[in-house]
């Protein structure tokens, strides 16, 4: 099978934006409830949460924290602009396009670094999680809440339309709520 590229993700996600928040919230409540909740409760300072989407987490961090939420679909960026608008946020959460396997930060900016249901999306995890690691200050956090790959629209975006049984994602990525932990 032929590897997944940007092009597919932006595709992908640009096409799904205006079906994403109804459809996500619904598998989440389903399947992993208060995962999101608890990935922006470890959140501190000057935050980088990487593929916002549609910015589902933004209302969520506390006053005190500064966001730069990265995300390559526009559409879905689009939205995630339009929810910080909405929301009153301009002041501390800032929204760049961009592409996480190649942050354009410069090196330990981040108090915390924040993925929400990113990796089973991203062409090439590890390139990204390297990215994360690269942009936090020493004793930073990087926080997770990640699933395993599925069947479902945007898994079949990454692994093609055969239901995937084997995890293809290893390493720094599932913090919850398979272990519980961040680091
Ligand atoms: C399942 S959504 C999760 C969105 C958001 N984190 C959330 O919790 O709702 C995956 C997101 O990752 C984005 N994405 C995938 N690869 C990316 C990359 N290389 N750089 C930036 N965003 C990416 C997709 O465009 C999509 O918005």
């Amino acid at each position: 099978m032929r590897a997944l590229t940007d092009a597919d993700v932006r595709r992908v996600f640009d096409r799904l934006a205006d079906r994403y928040d109804s459809q996500m919230l619904t598998w989440e409540r389903r399947l992993l409830p208060g995962s999101r909740e608890w990935a922006v409760r470890q959140a501190r300072g000057h935050v980088v949460e990487i593929a916002v989407g549609t910015g589902l987490n933004l209302p969520l961090y506390d006053a005190d924290t500064t966001v730069v939420g990265i995300e390559l679909s526009e559409r879905m960026l689009e939205l995630a602009r339009r929810r910080v608008a909405q929301a009153g946020l301009g002041e501390r959460v800032e929204l760049r396009q961009g592409d996480v396997q190649r942050l354009d930060l410069p090196d330990g900016v981040a108090d915390t670094v924040v993925s929400t249901f990113t990796m089973c999306t991203i062409p090439d995890p590890l390139a990204a999680s390297r990215e994360a690691y690269r942009v936090l200050k020493p004793g930073g956090r990087f926080v997770l809440a990640e699933h395993g790959p599925g069947c479902g629209c945007w898994s079949r975006c990454r692994y093609g339309s055969r239901p995937t049984t084997s995890p293809a994602i290893r390493g720094p990525t599932s913090s919850r709520p398979v272990s519980g932990s961040s680091w």
